[in-house]
């Protein structure tokens, strides 16, 4: 790391592991502070920058799962173990773990939306004493779209898991995986104490604002409630305007907002 946060530092790539044809996690290396949600800028001279979400902390490594569907991404793809990708962050305000500690904990995410919270189920998941129960909802468009399917495996000793695709033959739809929009799935959840329960929503924007208004109608409050906003970004650090909303910078008071705030910025 430099002392100048937006300059970028060379990070290895000591592990990549492959989710589907067009989805890959790359193992950074990286020391320092860093917390789930927060994002790195990702760039490669000559191509550019992207902003891309941490999915994962380790002992001197980071985890970016990343899409490839442009101009900087399709040139991450071609790189492998070993080489070098410059970074500048992390950057925003990440999930705070204190916001859930004690609490019964609902997440919802929708395909690559699982990336950005899956440090913090992987969190609980480890900690399950830490919260007082935790389900965790996730959808993808079909089963050959399924992030971190080893992972859910794992949470499921832990916590409740609905793994749902939208649609699927029944040939290929693993055993554990249900049909339907994550939506059609928010009643089964079955929480004691729904006004102290929290929830984390992060996704497409039509999945978010469904989920969270399914949330609100199982009498959840709009206080307990976050999201993650993915919004375009440039410097991602509050100095460019790229990604403000009226007074808001994204890149710096987000990319997690309670939903109080969140619902003025939820397309
Ligand atoms: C806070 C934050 C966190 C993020 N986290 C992640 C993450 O964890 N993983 C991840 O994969 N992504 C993440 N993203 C999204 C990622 O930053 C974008 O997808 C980024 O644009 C990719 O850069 P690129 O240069 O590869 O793609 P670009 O070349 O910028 O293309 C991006 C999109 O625009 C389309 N496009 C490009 N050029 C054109 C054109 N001329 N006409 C029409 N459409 C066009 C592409 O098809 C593509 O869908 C995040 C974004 C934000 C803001
Ligand atoms: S990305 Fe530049 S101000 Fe937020």
């Amino acid at each position: 790391m430099t002392d100048n946060e937006y300059v970028p530092f060379l990070s290895k790539i000591t592990e990549i592991i492959r989710h589907t044809d067009i989805e890959y996690t790359f193992r950074m290396t990286y020391d320092g502070d860093v917390k789930p949600g927060q994002f790195f800028e990702v760039s490669i001279p000559k191509y550019g920058e992207a902003p891309i979400s941490v999915s994962g902390i380790g002992d001197g490594t980071v985890d970016l799962t990343i899409r490839k569907v442009g101009k900087v991404t399709n040139e991450v793809f071609e790189h492998t173990m070993g080489d070098h990708l410059f970074l500048r962050g992390p950057y925003g305000n990440g999930f705070d773990l204190d916001d859930y500690r004690g609490r019964e904990l609902v997440v919802v995410a929708g395909g690559t939306g699982l990336s950005p919270v899956r440090g913090v189920v992987d969190h609980f998941a480890r900690h399950p004493e830490e919260v007082k129960g935790m389900t965790l909802i996730t959808g993808f468009k079909s089963p050959a779209d399924i992030l971190f399917f080893g992972d859910l495996a794992r949470w499921k000793q832990s916590m409740e898991v609905i793994l749902t695709v939208d649609c699927a033959d029944d040939g290929d739809k693993p055993a554990a995986c249900q049909i339907g929009l994550v939506t059609e799935h928010l009643p089964k959840v079955k929480l004691g104490d729904i006004s102290r329960a929290v929830a984390i929503v992060v996704g497409p924007p039509a999945m978010m604002r469904f989920s969270v208004l399914g949330l609100l109608e199982l009498g959840f409050a709009e206080k307990n409630i976050w999201i993650s906003q993915e919004r375009k970004m440039c410097c991602g650090i509050g100095k460019c305007g790229h990604c403000k909303i009226g007074d808001v910078y994204v890149c710096l008071d987000g990319p997690v907002f309670n939903y109080t705030k969140g619902r003025t910025l939820i397309d």
